[in-house]
């Protein structure tokens, strides 16, 4: 059955690696995680979005996540695999879930004044440890690539909060903003420049305050520039697409980050397949045959994240 983050995250602050979050909403990108995260014996948790909720329906949601932990059993190596609600707006959306069998929420209170965020955060808390599910919070606001104040400090977490924040909430784990964001315009560069590199300092500062305690990185996609330029290459049209360089992502996973969220990457190789596949074969109409080659790089990119990007590969 799923299981909460709890003991997936102390084993990953001991072992200085991140726990993969996967957002999913539909079959082929569950498959495609529980394959690759079966094969490299990693940790895993499925991520559903209010979005994801939206389009797929909730209950759905929650037996394809039933069906992949035994689909995970079946194929020969068990795993921990924790169904999470990502970004939940409200308690009553977080109380949902809890009452349809996810085994972790977030509540995303991060844009609420200080005050307003512990006290939802503190319900949700309050709620979901009743039933075992283990709560995300966020302090500091993700930037977005649109707005204008990005580079501004005010949207990072602020260390001197931390503290009190956990305290009072009694939040399982921590989401910070440190200068990734979410989607495949994370960073505003000319072609061939380096993307300013994330703000360790503060995250070293919230360490330094909360020691051993979960820290989680969103916004974390690579935006991988070969899918970028498949997706160019056939009919796309992403331009200045580029996210979280890989060699920041190891030094965040062996840190107190202890789970990194990555969406984007997925959906940029799903796309990329599916363009190519049927560019290369217009008369192909049975959505199996476009499905399977997108589904397959999606293994490929979820071992090569598990194995060689959070660390996560062996430790299952
Ligand atoms: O936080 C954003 C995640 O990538 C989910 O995105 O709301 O479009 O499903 P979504
Ligand atoms: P990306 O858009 O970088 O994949 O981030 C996903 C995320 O943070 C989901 O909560
Ligand atoms: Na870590
Ligand atoms: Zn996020």
């Amino acid at each position: 059955g799923l299981v909460n983050t709890r003991e997936m995250f102390k084993k990953a602050m001991e072992g200085k690696y991140a726990v993969p979050a996967y957002n999913f909403n539909n079959l082929e990108q569950l498959q495609a995680i529980i394959q690759a995260c079966v094969e490299t014996k990693s940790p895993v948790i499925l991520q559903v979005s209010k979005g994801a909720r939206e389009y797929a329906n909730a209950t759905i949601l929650r037996y394809l996540a039933l069906g992949a932990t035994q689909l995970a059993e079946e194929m020969g190596h068990k795993i921990p695999i924790a169904l999470h609600l990502d970004h939940g707006d409200s308690f009553e959306i977080c109380k949902s879930c809890v009452d349809y069998g996810f085994s972790s929420v977030m509540i995303d209170g991060s844009h609420l004044p200080f005050e307003e965020n512990i006290a939802v955060t503190r319900k949700v808390v309050e709620y979901a440890h009743q039933f075992d599910v283990t709560v995300e919070g966020e302090l500091g606001v993700l930037a977005g690539i649109e707005d204008d104040v990005s580079a501004e400090h005010s949207h990072y977490t602020d260390p001197a909060q931390v503290e009190e924040f956990v305290a009072k909430t009694g939040v399982d784990s921590l989401a910070i903003s440190i200068g990734t964001s979410h989607g495949a315009y994370k960073f505003k560069v000319k072609p061939g420049e380096e993307v300013p590199p994330l703000r360790f300092d503060i995250l070293e500062e919230v360490e330094k305050r909360l020691p051993g305690f979960p820290i989680v990185l969103h916004g974390a996609s690579s935006v991988v520039p070969e899918y970028v330029e498949l997706i160019n290459k056939y009919g796309g049209k992403l331009e200045g697409a580029v996210g979280v360089p890989e060699e920041q992502l190891r030094r965040a996973a062996a840190s107190a980050v202890c789970k990194i969220n990555i969406d984007s990457d997925g959906r940029l190789a799903f796309t990329a397949k599916v363009r190519e596949y049927l560019a290369n074969n217009p008369k192909e109409f049975d959505p199996r045959k476009y499905l399977k080659p997108a589904r397959e790089e999606l293994v490929k990119l979820y071992k090569h994240k598990n194995i060689n990007v959070l660390g996560s590969a062996g430790k299952a």
